[in-house]
Order: C-alpha cells, then structure tokens, then sequence
C-alpha cells in the first residue's frame, strides 16, 4: 500500500535530498514545491514584473494562467528537473537573485491556490513525496508520514553558500545568510499557509546530524508506516 510523505521545513535543511533519497528506495515519486514556486518567480523576472525589489502583484495575477509549470526527468541525471512553459528551467532558478524574490512571490494567495491545485493533483494516486513548507499542512493535511526539518540558520547558509559556490557563482556568506534569515521570516510570518510545524509532524534538526543516519531514520519511519497500512 502506497503513502503519502510530507517533508516541509526551513530553507536548505536538506529536505530535497532526503526526499530524493525516500522516493528512490520507495520508487514513489518526488515533487520539489520550491522549484515550482521558483519557476514563477523566474517568469516574473523575465517579464520585467520585478524591478527595485518590488514586484507588480496584479500584473503577475493576470497572467497566471500563462504560466504552466511541468517536471521532466534529466536523461543523464535522472532527476526530476522543473519546467517553465516547456522549457527546463532547472539552471536558471536557484540563483541567489531567483532566492531574494520566490518569498515575496510565495505570499501571493492566487500563486498558492494555483500550485497547491496542482500539487494535490500530483498525489491523488499516493505513492509520492513531496518536500516545501506547507506540505503536512495546506497540500496534504492527511499525508501518512510528515517531517519538520530544520537546522540552525547559520548551518543552512553554509550549504547553500557551498552550494552556490560549486556552481561557479561569485556570492558572500554574509549574503547568503542575510538572504536565510529573510526567508525565514517571511516564510514564518506571511498570512497565507505560513511555514510552521503541522501538529502531527516528526521534527528532525539537522545541524550536526550525519546526512545518512537522517536517511536512515526518516526511511524507518516511512516502513512503519506503509506496514500499517
Ligand atoms: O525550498 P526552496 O528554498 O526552493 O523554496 C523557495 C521558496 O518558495 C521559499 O522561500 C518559500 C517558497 N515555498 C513555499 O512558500 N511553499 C512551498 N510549498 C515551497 C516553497
């Protein structure tokens, strides 16, 4: 019998790759919320919706139903990679420009309602994992497995800042962790499907766990419960 898995929680925690890791052994399918949420904000960007850090909310609303957001699977990676109106998008959204508008962009209550439809669409057969802040809470309220992560906010902008930096992109740490700390507080604090812990939700803080064991751990859990199914 196939489960739902909801794995949301603060930025660069690892979520995605735990998630990755699950839906692999499980052979479910994984769906990166972030990405898709990025996904818009790039379209934003690239319509000259953003400018001066302000971002044109009723322009970005009208044209919504412009704005397909698809997954293809890389032929060489095997990942799920998203798309823009059917282009591979992938490269172009984890840039620290995309990182510095998608909170403001996830305020909007019309983008939420539009990837959220999608979102519960995605899991209607079960068999999924599904990673982003509002999973265990707004998307699947009733997901068998939900994982809180989190992780100290100067632990986080050390990954994403060696992320960025394995990319070949020239960025600060102070940067990246003023950018953290932002996030977090819109995320935590914005009036529609805030980021917060959903009642019946495993909390996992990762700052000086050992990725693998986490793995081990979230994946035990999974067992138990599609073996109650
Ligand atoms: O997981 P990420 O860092 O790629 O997410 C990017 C942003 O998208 C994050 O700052 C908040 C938003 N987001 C959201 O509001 N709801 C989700 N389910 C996933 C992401």
């Amino acid at each position: 019998m196939k489960i739902t898995i909801a794995i949301d929680g603060y930025s660069s925690t690892g979520k995605s790759t735990v998630a990755k890791q699950l839906a692999d052994w499980l052979e479910y399918i994984y769906v990166d919320t972030g990405a898709m949420y990025r996904a818009v904000t790039l379209y934003a960007m690239r319509k000259g919706l953003i400018s001066d850090g302000f971002f044109d909310k009723e322009s970005l609303i009208n044209k919504l139903s412009d704005i397909n957001i698809s997954f293809t699977r890389d032929t060489t990676s095997g990942q799920a990679e998203v798309c823009l109106n059917g282009e591979n998008v992938e490269q172009y959204i984890r840039t620290l420009e995309v990182s510095s508008f998608v909170s403001p962009i996830a305020t909007v209550s019309e983008v939420r309602a539009k990837l959220v439809e999608q979102q519960q669409r995605m899991g209607e057969e079960k068999g999924i994992v599904m990673d982003g802040r509002d999973i265990g809470t707004v998307v699947f309220p009733t997901a068998e497995l939900k994982i809180f992560m989190t992780a100290s906010a100067e632990e986080r902008a050390k990954r994403r800042y060696n992320e960025l930096v394995e990319r070949g992109d020239d960025v600060n740490y102070d940067a990246v962790l003023s950018n953290v700390v932002e996030r977090d507080h819109i995320d935590t604090t914005r009036e529609d499907s805030p980021l917060v812990k959903a009642a019946d939700a495993i909390e996992i803080d990762n700052t000086e766990t050992n990725l693998e064991d986490q793995f081990h751990t979230i994946l035990q859990l999974a067992k138990d419960r599609i073996a109650q199914r």
